[in-house]
């Protein structure tokens, strides 16, 4: 049976999803009390497709990706659900499901996938560099763990990523270790790493917030020529509602640990339904509305130790029923064409 997060609008099996995620819930156990950062998203994500990420500031999505990868640590702990991973083998007839979850996070399987399969552009620059390697070494080995090169070939292919990120002297610069490069250095050189394996899944934490307008730009050309090649799932992670608009075929709009509402890019931007994301857009600077004209969204992000009962969105939303405030889930209401949404608005009268 068709899971109904899984995209389209048909009911026959869909054979080209990458990953899905199932009720993920990540917790963080402080002293101050329990930070639900993840608490039950559900989303799947196909072959060669762009899923772009939005909400704001501490809404949960790096955690997300990071459990995705199975790289959450200590005071966090993803707590439930399933992230499956569809592998296809080498010559792509037969796939195995696996669920990332139930690996040892440090054991050689969930290695192998994290990194060569799968690949990540961290928020923060230098936190996917080694800081006692060089860039070469680190895009080297990454290059031999997965594809069948020389150390002299794969220097080459490595040069020629630094190149296409525009980072100048590649020659050079692969020699250079991280804490010799800027801020906006390093995460080209955590892009090219990230581009030179072609993985199946690249998660993309605000990877271009150290970047000039011209070289963003240039990266996500780089992106998407690498999804036409090799068929790369993209998870895009952004503040940013142009670059959503521009990458994503896809968006999932998050707030207090929740997937409130997915949708089709277009979807997202002509017909939103959620009043979190109807206050997300209306919140974007338009050249053709006066500055002072722009809507600001009621109130602040509760306190995440404290969220509200029912759906954390209520004590902010401007269409709350009595219904909102009670203490239970808020269900999934579906629409055409993969669109859902959670929120009491559209539950059957
Ligand atoms: N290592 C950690 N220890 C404690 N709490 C954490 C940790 N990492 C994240 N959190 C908490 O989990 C919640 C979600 O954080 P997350 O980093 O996923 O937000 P985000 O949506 O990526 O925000 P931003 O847009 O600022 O990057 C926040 O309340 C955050 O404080
Ligand atoms: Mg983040």
């Amino acid at each position: 049976m068709k899971s109904r997060f899984t995209q389209g609008s048909n009911d026959m099996p869909n054979n080209n999803i990458l990953i899905e995620v199932k009720e993920l819930r990540t917790y963080f156990y402080l002293t101050e009390g329990v930070v639900r950062a993840v608490d039950g998203v559900s989303f799947s994500l196909e072959r060669g497709r762009t899923l772009g990420v939005v909400g704001e500031s501490g809404c949960g999505k790096s955690v997300t990706a990071r459990s995705i990868m199975n790289m959450v640590r200590k005071p966090g702990r993803t707590v439930g659900g399933e992230v499956l991973y569809h592998r296809r083998n080498g010559d792509d007839t037969t796939e195995e499901i696996i669920d990332l979850l139930k690996l040892e996070p440090m054991g050689d399987e969930m290695r192998a996938i994290r990194g060569g399969e799968f690949a990540m552009i961290f928020q923060e620059p230098r936190a996917s560099l080694s800081p006692v390697h060089t860039i070469g070494t680190q895009i080297v080995e990454a290059i031999r763990l997965h594809r069948p090169m020389t150390k002299a070939q794969a220097r080459e292919h490595g040069i020629e990523m630094l190149r296409r990120v525009k980072i100048p002297r590649p020659e050079q610069i692969i020699d250079a270790y991280p804490h010799q490069l800027s801020g906006g250095m390093c995460q080209r050189a955590m892009i090219a790493l990230a581009l030179a394996c072609q993985p199946a899944l690249l998660i993309a934490d605000e990877p271009t917030t150290a970047l000039d307008v011209t070289t963003e730009a240039q990266i996500l050309e780089l992106m998407r020529e690498l999804q036409a090649t090799f068929e790369t799932s993209i998870m895009y992670i952004t503040h940013n509602l142009a670059v959503v608009a521009e990458i994503a075929r896809d968006v999932m709009v998050m707030y207090m640990g929740k997937d409130v509402e997915f949708a089709p890019v277009d979807a997202i931007f002509h017909e939103p339904k959620h009043p979190y994301t109807i206050a997300l857009l209306s919140s974007i600077p338009r050249i053709d509305v006066e500055r002072d004209m722009l809507a600001t969204m009621a109130g602040t992000v509760p306190d995440p130790y404290a969220l509200p009962k029912g759906c954390p969105f209520h004590p902010r939303c401007p269409s709350r029923l009595p219904v909102c405030s009670q203490d239970i889930e808020v269900p999934y209401v579906f629409f055409d064409k993969g669109h859902r949404v959670r929120c009491h608005l559209y539950t059957a009268k």
